[in-house]
């Protein structure tokens, strides 16, 4: 059928191609550090990677994660502490908190596969504390720093402070565990209308740092940033944020109402490798919004575009937000409510053989651009069980004519494998470093 005059145009952005700035750091440094302990087992205890006996003991907390009951998530009544300890890594199926920090590291020259768990093992060992509102012990500190914490966490406690790892594609490499690699984890293919900052994408490490407290997610990230020291330097960091009860994103869109069931996201199954059992893939996307240009809009185009209901989210079928779109649906004239070229119905699962994917995405607003247009959007992050049964066929599909992609422009992308939950006494990729 074909789209009426009012509904929007499909077809590529108006706005031409802006160069995209950075804030990306340097690349890493082959500074000397001390050595992890390597040898044949692959075995690498706190006591001789950390060189400090009893920090074992540092571990705690209960094992029990919070999970959101749907799709929206909802802080409400969550508690400020949020365990760090579980089957599933927190920041997934957690709650959004009211800011992110999301960074990436590049691994130095001298990486290898022991040097790579002493980093993860010593990152571990301070999530454990941090999400505990707790300063990182002068035993963590890299082998050759002179700094150390200086109690910025004090008196503004964790504020439900989450701190989740990635391994990206080039992990692998780095860390002599090629074969390792899963398929799925192979770099994501470029789309049209791509306009990426390869040094704002990619990275061999992800940390995703959530909290209520700007303070708490800037220091966390600043303290991953000094235990890394020597070993991996920040290739890119994005700030971002939620609206205080989680709904709207910059567009004044009501987002994140039909995602699945949040356990869908998580990788399973008997082929699932022991480290990313309950774990997932994570796909990041920096994704702009022209807002200039869709405050323009009459309300009716902007509501077209999504095929939703900007006031209160409910699909232009009818109902109320959390009622079923109906993609069937047709005007007197034949015409479709929903318009063929619709957010909503391009993304739908039914409109790719059933791809779904956990959308938890932050706004993030990073002041003017040279050419006084704001440098805002959203922080795309999708979490599944397969990149090429989630995220992969929906953006294929999304950028061949998606109303609402005529006001975006992706800026970066990266892809990371989140692995399985962390059990007390142990540390992230455990099972893949030491396999
Ligand atoms: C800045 C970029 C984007 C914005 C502002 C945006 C906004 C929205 C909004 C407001 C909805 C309707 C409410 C909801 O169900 O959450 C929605 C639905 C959806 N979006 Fe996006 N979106 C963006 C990018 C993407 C991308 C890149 C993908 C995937 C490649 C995607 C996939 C989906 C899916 C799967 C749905 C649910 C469709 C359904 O089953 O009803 N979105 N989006």
């Amino acid at each position: 059928m074909p789209a009426t005059d009012d509904q929007p145009p499909a077809g590529g952005a108006t706005d031409p191609p802006l160069p995209v700035g950075t804030d990306a750091a340097p690349g890493p440094d082959a500074s000397p550090v001390r050595a992890a302990p390597a040898g044949g087992t692959h075995r690498f205890s706190r006591r001789s990677v950390l060189a400090a006996g009893g920090l074992a003991a540092l571990a705690g907390g209960g094992v029990a994660t919070a999970v959101a009951p749907s799709g929206r998530d909802d802080a409400g009544d969550a508690p400020a502490v949020i365990p760090f300890h579980g089957p599933h890594q927190a920041g997934i199926l957690t709650p959004r908190q009211q800011q992110v920090r999301l960074a990436a590291f590049d691994f130095g020259a001298r990486t290898d596969r022991g040097r790579a768990a002493a980093l993860l093992l010593r990152w571990t060992s301070a999530a454990e504390r941090l999400v505990r509102g707790e300063a990182v012990p002068p035993e963590l500190e890299p082998p050759g720093s002179r700094a150390a914490d200086t109690g910025v966490l004090d008196g503004s406690g964790p504020a439900r402070l989450t701190v989740t790892f990635g391994l990206g594609p080039h992990f692998f490499d780095r860390t002599g565990l090629t074969t390792a690699r899963p398929e799925a984890l192979a770099p994501l293919p470029s789309f049209p209308e791509d306009q990426l900052d390869s040094a704002r994408g990619d990275g061999d490490l992800l940390v995703q740092i959530g909290s209520d407290d700007a303070l708490v997610t800037a220091h966390v990230l600043r303290t991953f940033q000094r235990l890394a020291h020597g070993e991996a330097k920040l290739r890119w960091t994005m700030a971002g944020f939620t609206a205080a009860d989680g709904r709207r994103n910059l567009m004044g869109q009501v987002d994140g109402t039909n995602n699945p069931d949040p356990a869908k996201a998580l990788v399973t199954g008997p082929d699932a490798p022991a480290w990313l059992a309950g774990g997932s893939y994570v796909v990041i996307r920096r994704i702009r919004m022209l807002l200039d240009h869709w405050d323009t809009l009459p309300p009716t185009h902007r509501e077209q575009a999504l095929g939703r209901r900007t006031a209160d989210g409910a699909p232009l079928t009818g109902g109320t937000e959390h009622t079923p779109v109906d993609l069937t649906a047709t005007r007197p004239d034949g015409v479709p409510v929903i318009a063929t070229n619709a957010h909503v119905r391009l993304a739908a699962p039914a409109s790719n053989n059933g791809a779904t994917m956990l959308r938890r995405g932050w706004s993030y607003h990073d002041g003017l651009r040279p050419d006084g247009t704001p440098d805002a959007g959203l922080l795309f992050l999708a979490w599944q069980p397969d990149p090429r049964t989630g995220f992969i066929p929906v953006q294929r599909r999304l950028s061949r004519g998606d109303a609402l992609s005529r006001y975006l422009v992706h800026e970066s992308s990266a892809l990371f494998a989140v692995p399985a939950g962390i059990r007390p006494g142990g540390y992230v990729a455990q099972t893949l470093l030491e396999g």
